[in-house]
This record gives C-alpha cells, structure tokens and sequence, in this order.
C-alpha cells in the first residue's frame, strides 16, 4: 500500500504511517487483488473512515501500471457495499478538482459536488488548486 500511494500522491505515507491509520476504529481498508494474481502484490487499496452514520475515503489508489483496468471502480463499489452493511447513510471524499480521472470516477459513481476548498491542494510547481467536497448517499 505504501509501494502504490508513493507512486500517486506527492507526500506518500510510510508503511507505519498507514499501519496507524488502518489500525483506527472504525477504518475500513480494502485492497484489490487480481483474479489469479497470487504473488501477494495488491493492485490498490481504498481505506476509509466512519463517524457516526457518516464516512469519508481518506485514500484510494491504484498502481501506476494498473490503471484504466478497473480496479479503482470495484474498490470504491465494494467499500460502498461493505459501508452500506455497517449501516452507514452517507459517503464524502475530496479531490483535487485538477484530478480528472478520479472526478470522472465519482461522477460516474453518483458522487456529487456539495462544496470546495479554494487553493487547497498545492502542486510541485507552487500552483494551487481547489478541493471539492462531493458525497453520495449509499
Ligand atoms: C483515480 C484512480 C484510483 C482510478 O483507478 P482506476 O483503476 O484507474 O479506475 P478504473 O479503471 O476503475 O476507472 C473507472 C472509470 O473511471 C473513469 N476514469 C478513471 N481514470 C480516468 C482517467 N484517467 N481519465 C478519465 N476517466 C477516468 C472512467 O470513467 C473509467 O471508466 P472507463 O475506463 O470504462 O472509461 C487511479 O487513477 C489512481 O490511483 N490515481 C492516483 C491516485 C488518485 O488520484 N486517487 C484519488 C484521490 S481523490
């Protein structure tokens, strides 16, 4: 997991750090194994976060050279389920409104934009850009 999120976020987590995180109460972690594809190497992970009757994706991603399989769109409707089955009402996420194929992702999944950070993210080159709040009810 820390293999693939320091290949597709600038500040990767270390391996402790996302021990800690899905260690949390009430953290739901699911990684995406390829049918057949024993060698113990995950095509990705979504890890997230409940609170109440409400939770939020505090991370999904998929390997760099896995992308476009798939992956990403069975990790978000396999944790929707599993969120459903605990009882939880609603799901959040932010993304980054310059990252196109993850908003394409949550649209297509039903999520939609109920509001945004401005100048939240910063890239390598000192550009900022929004955060959008989007949510959908599972
Ligand atoms: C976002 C991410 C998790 C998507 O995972 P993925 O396995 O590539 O996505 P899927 O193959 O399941 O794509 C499902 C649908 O999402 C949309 N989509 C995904 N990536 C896209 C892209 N780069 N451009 C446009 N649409 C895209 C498409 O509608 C796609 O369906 P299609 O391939 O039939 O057109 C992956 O690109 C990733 O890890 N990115 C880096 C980390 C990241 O940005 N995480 C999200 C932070 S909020």
């Amino acid at each position: 997991m820390a293999r693939i999120h320091a290949q597709s976020f600038a500040e990767g987590w270390s391996e402790d750090e996302i021990e800690r995180i899905i260690d949390r109460p009430n953290t739901t972690s699911l990684v995406a194994i390829r049918d057949g594809f024993a060698n113990g190497q995950i095509e990705g992970f979504v890890i997230a976060q409940a609170a109440a009757d409400e939770a939020e994706i505090l991370s999904i991603a998929v390997d760099q050279f896995r992308r476009r399989g798939g992956a990403g769109w069975a990790l978000m409707d396999c944790v929707m389920r599993q969120l459903h089955s605990d009882r939880i009402k609603t799901l959040f996420l932010e993304v980054d409104e310059k990252n196109q194929g993850a908003v394409e992702l949550y649209r297509r999944l039903g999520f939609r934009k109920v509001g945004e950070r401005p100048g939240y993210y910063r890239a390598p080159d000192g550009s900022r850009s929004r955060a959008l709040t989007m949510r959908r009810d599972i």
